[in-house]
C-alpha cells in the first residue's frame, strides 16, 4: 500500500484515525509491504501482509474464493484474455464516464481485480477490497498502481468513515454473502451525499432456478474443502470436454452445457486453452460458494428504497440485476 492512502482508511471497529504503528518492509517509492496500522482511538492493530492491510483474517468462508483467484488470477482479465468483457460490463452497468481523474471509487467484492483494473484505468483513486485472500491476486496485478489501494476486508465492517467516496460499484458479490439484503444496505453510507452507486445480483426466478442443476448439487458441494473439489472440477470437466464440444455445436448447445456443469464461454468466441481454462473456473464458481442467494428485481429495488437511495435504476442483465442510485442528501450513520 501507498502511505498516502492511509488517509482513505479508518478502524472497523471505532472509526478512528489509523497510522502506520510497525514497518517490517518498506520501499523507497512510499509503499509499505509489511508492518501494521494501528488506531489511534482505541489502539487496535491491523497487519499488512504483502501491500495490503488486513481487517479479517486470511481464511473464513470465502476461502474458495481464495482458492479459485489465486488459481485463475489472470484469466478473466480483459488485458489477458484479449476481450473487452470486463471493460464493456464496468461501463455498461456502471454508465460511467471513462475519465474520473480527481474521483474516490470504491469497490466491494473485486476477487481477482478484473475490475480493478478498469476502474484504475479511469484515472480515479481506486480502493478495492474483498473478504478472501484472493486480494493477494489483486495485488499482484494491480497493487503497483499509485492509484489503487487493495484491502482484504468484509462488507460488513468496512474500515472507513462515511462519506468517503464520490462512486462505489460491487459486482458478483452480494449473492455470495450470508445476507445479500445487510450487505447492500452497507453500502450506501460510504459515499458522499450524491454519489454514485452501481450493484448487481444474481437473477432469482423459480423455474430458472430449480432448472439450474449447479443447485442440485450445491448442498454437497459448498461444504466441500475447496482443495479437493476444484481438484474435482478440473477432472469432470476433462472428462466432459469431448461431449461438451459436441453439444456446443447445437443451437445453443453452451446452454446445456451449463445444465450439464460445464461452464461453457464459447458463446464469447473463446477457444482452445483458453475457453477450458474459463471452464474450470466458472464451474467451480458455480459449485464452491458457501453462499448463492439470489434476488427478485424487485427486492433488489425495495433494498434501495429502503436504503433511502434516489434515481434508482433496475435492468436485468445476462449476470442477473443491474441496480444504479444515487446516495441520500445525508450521508447515513455506519
Ligand atoms: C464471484 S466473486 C466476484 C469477483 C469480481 N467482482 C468479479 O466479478 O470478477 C465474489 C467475491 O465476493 C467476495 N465476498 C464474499 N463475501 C464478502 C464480504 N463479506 N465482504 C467482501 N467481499 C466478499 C468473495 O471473496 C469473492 O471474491
Amino acid at each position: 500500500m501507498y502511505l498516502e492512502h492511509l488517509h482513505l482508511l479508518a478502524c472497523p471497529r471505532c472509526r478512528g484515525d489509523l497510522l502506520c504503528v510497525r514497518t517490517e518492509q518498506a520501499r523507497d517509492d512510499g509503499s509499505l509491504l509489511d508492518g501494521a496500522l494501528g488506531c489511534l482511538a482505541c489502539q487496535k492493530e491491523y497487519p499488512v501482509i504483502g501491500g495490503v492491510p488486513r481487517f479479517v483474517p486470511r481464511e473464513n468462508y470465502a476461502s474458495g474464493f481464495g482458492l479459485e483467484w489465486t488459481k485463475h488470477a489472470r484469466t478473466q482479465y480483459d488485458s489477458y484474455s484479449g476481450l473487452k468483457v470486463s471493460e464493456q460490463r464496468f461501463l455498461g452497468q456502471t454508465h460511467w464516464p471513462r475519465e474520473l481523474e480527481g474521483q474516490r471509487i470504491l469497490e466491494v467484492g473485486s476477487g481477482s481485480g478484473r475490475f480493478t483494473e478498469q476502474a484504475a484505468n479511469t484515472g480515479a483513486t481506486v480502493v478495492s477490497l474483498d473478504f478472501s485472500y484472493a486480494v493477494d491476486a489483486n495485488h499482484a496485478s494491480n497493487g503497483a498502481r499509485r492509484n489503487v489501494l487493495i484491502l482484504q476486508a468484509d462488507v460488513f465492517a468496512m474500515p472507513f468513515r462515511p462519506g468517503t467516496f464520490d462512486r462505489l460499484f460491487c459486482f458478483g458479490m452480494l449473492q455470495h454473502t450470508p445476507s445479500p439484503r445487510l450487505a447492500f444496505q452497507a453500502l450506501p453510507g460510504v459515499l458522499r451525499p450524491g454519489g454514485a452507486m452501481c450493484a448487481d445480483i444474481y437473477k432469482v426466478s423459480l423455474v430458472r432456478t430449480v432448472l439450474q442443476t449447479k443447485y442440485w448439487v450445491r448442498p454437497l458441494t459448498r461444504r466441500m474443502n475447496p482443495d479437493r473439489l476444484y481438484a474435482r472440477v478440473r477432472r469432470w470437466v476433462d472428462f466432459m470436454w469431448p461431449l461438451a464440444r459436441l453439444i456446443r455445436t447445437l443451437p445453443k448447445g453452451y446452454a446445456i452445457n451449463w445444465r450439464l456443469l460445464v461452464a461453457d464461454y464459447s458463446f464469447l468466441g473463446l477457444d482452445g486453452a483458453m475457453l477450458k481454462e474459463w471452464s474450470y473456473l466458472d464451474t467451480f464458481d458455480m459449485l464452491a460458494p458457501r453462499y448463492d442467494r439470489p434476488a427478485t428485481l424487485t427486492t433488489f429495488r425495495r433494498w434501495a428504497v429502503d436504503a433511502g437511495l434516489t434515481d434508482i435504476e433496475t435492468e436485468y442483465t445476462p449476470h442477473g440485476v443491474v441496480l444504479r442510485a444515487t446516495a441520500p442528501p445525508q450521508p447515513s450513520a455506519l
